[in-house]
């Protein structure tokens, strides 16, 4: 072990149901959602951090609001597509059927039933690291961490990010992806065919989306990237967290780059070999190259 491998800024990280948690997030609520008992046509937006949980949310929205304007950002966050884990379970009790709710959890701690549907995003996780560390610096007051990308890398690498492990959570959904209640679909697929992805959730929801050209133009025009950007201006201190951490604004910036390969620009060569041999002993049977569509 070298060093730098061993000697890194830590992010303080607390216990929560075996996942390591950012001690000023509500665990409560967390803890609340692995119990709910889910109604039937909720549907769930599902992800590891950082893999494009907002862009589905917003994607799901149009699907089930017929290429509408885009909501306000505080609405899509505390009414139309709320974060799970930070509203917890009682948050979302009196929304209106059928619910759409974004969740971080692994398969196992997830409130899964056959009465709801769950949407899964992955995205490679070279790339998901870049962008986590760049969400841990956005919420810099938030995370108490301000070391550098190689010091978020040791982090991540080994698991000590907020929701654990990159694989586990990877590998726990993995497993479940031909559920009939499962669309598991890559980031990187997103990327590439927005068009076709749109269509397949609308299918997934049942919805007849895709046989009208117009919406579908309409849908993916909605959810480009930089319309997204421009219409996501989110400040969270009035949802997030517990503590001192309630009282400060923070514009929260879910839209950084929204680029394929980023990773590039940040790895060094020792940290893509680590990543690659991680990838090989965790994903050793899984077709990566679709998945990833050559983002490594
Ligand atoms: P980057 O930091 O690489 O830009 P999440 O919503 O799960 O936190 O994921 C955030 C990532 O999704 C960010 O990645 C963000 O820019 C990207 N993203 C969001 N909407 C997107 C879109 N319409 N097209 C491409 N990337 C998008």
């Amino acid at each position: 072990m070298t060093e730098r491998e061993d000697e890194y800024e830590k992010i303080e990280t607390v216990d929560c149901l075996g996942l390591p948690m950012l001690p000023n997030m509500l665990l409560e609520h967390v803890k609340s959602v692995s119990t709910m008992t889910p109604r039937v046509g909720d549907i769930f937006v599902v992800s590891y951090p950082r893999s494009g949980t907002t862009w589905m949310s917003y994607i799901v929205w149009e699907i089930l609001h017929n290429g509408e304007p885009l909501p306000p950002a505080d609405d899509m966050i505390h009414r139309l597509a709320p974060f799970l884990d930070i509203v917890g379970a009682e948050g979302v009790e009196y929304l209106e059927s059928p619910r759409v709710m974004r969740i971080h959890l692994p398969y196992h701690l997830t409130p899964v039933s056959l009465k709801a549907k769950y949407i899964y995003v992955t995205r490679n996780p070279y790339d998901c690291c870049v962008s986590f560390y760049h969400f841990a610096q956005n919420l810099k007051p938030i995370y108490q961490f301000d070391g550098s990308f190689d010091d978020f890398f040791e982090n991540f690498y080994r698991g000590n990010v907020p929701y654990g492990n990159y694989f586990d959570h990877f590998l726990s959904w993995f497993e479940h992806r031909c559920d009939p209640n499962v669309f598991f679909v890559s980031y990187e697929d997103m990327k590439i065919n927005h068009e076709t992805v749109v269509c397949k959730v609308a299918d997934f929801l049942e919805t007849p989306v895709k046989h009208d050209e117009n919406l579908v133009r309409k849908i993916v025009e909605n959810t480009e990237f930089s319309n997204l950007k421009s219409a996501h201006k989110v400040n969270i201190s009035r949802f997030l967290l517990s503590g001192e951490s309630e009282k400060k604004e923070m514009p929260l910036n879910y839209f950084r780059k929204g680029e394929l390969g980023d990773w590039k620009n940040f790895f060094n060569k020792e940290q893509k070999r680590r990543l690659d041999e991680m990838v090989a002993q965790r994903l050793n049977a899984i077709d990566i190259t679709t998945l990833w569509h050559g983002a490594i």
